[in-house]
């Protein structure tokens, strides 16, 4: 199923494979994967959009059903092999799509999740790092495809850096009709990040 000569991390009780032209587990990553460990979902029906190496969709898939998607066929190829190595494949569906666009009008999540490419680029240079103007375009991509497909009380958690352009993105999740608070943040030597939770503002307005 995978050979011995792929580079191989264990992070916990999980095995990894890194897989070539892959985005690999990084402080991001650990950052958002430390936060999902903590909330202990249980039970839930999760999305991870842009699930890369896979290492969030296994910490989810241990207790939850999971979709993971990515545009990047490698990613999808290697999330699953991933999946195969840690026994969990039973848990997850995969697609490799843009966002969740080929996801059915009612099929609706607890929790979506992304560690978007946030780097702010003019022109798309690489689809694991390229986030466009200002680091926020994709973001703003997966927003508003994440708020048609969450429930009711669905939240959706992801990775927000210093790097992009806060002040945009905020005014975004406002008029997309949602709250945003920081569940953990991280300082790095070029940029602070913090892994956002979102939840619809219409629950509070009671
Ligand atoms: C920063 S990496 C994060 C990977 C992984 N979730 C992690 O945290 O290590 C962003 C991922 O999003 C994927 N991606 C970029 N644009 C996408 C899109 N429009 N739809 C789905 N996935 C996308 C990339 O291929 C990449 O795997």
């Amino acid at each position: 199923m995978y050979s011995l000569d792929q580079p191989t991390v264990l992070i916990d009780d999980f095995k990894v494979i890194l897989c070539e032209s892959v985005y690999e587990p990084s402080d991001d990553t650990y950052l958002l994967y430390d936060t999902i460990k903590n909330l202990s979902l249980r039970m839930s029906r999760v999305a991870e959009i842009g699930s890369g190496t896979g290492l969030l969709t296994l910490a989810l898939a241990r207790h939850n059903i999971i979709l993971a998607t990515d545009l990047n066929l490698k990613a999808v190829k290697c999330t699953l092999k991933n999946l195969k190595i840690n026994g969990l494949y039973t848990n997850a569906d995969l697609i490799c799509c843009d966002s969740l666009k080929p996801v059915r009008e009612n099929e609706l999540f607890d929790y979506i999740i992304f560690n978007p490419p946030y780097i702010p680029t003019d022109t798309q240079e690489d689809i694991a790092w390229s986030g466009g103007v200002g680091g926020i375009e994709v973001t703003e991509k997966f927003l508003l495809d994440s708020a048609k497909r969450l429930k009711k009380h669905g939240k959706i958690l992801c990775v927000i850096s210093s790097n992009m352009d806060l002040k945009k993105l905020f005014k975004f999740i406002e008029k997309l009709g949602f709250k945003t608070a920081f569940l953990s943040s991280k300082k790095f030597f070029f940029e602070e990040l913090h892994i956002a939770i979102l939840e619809r503002k219409s629950l509070y307005n009671h």
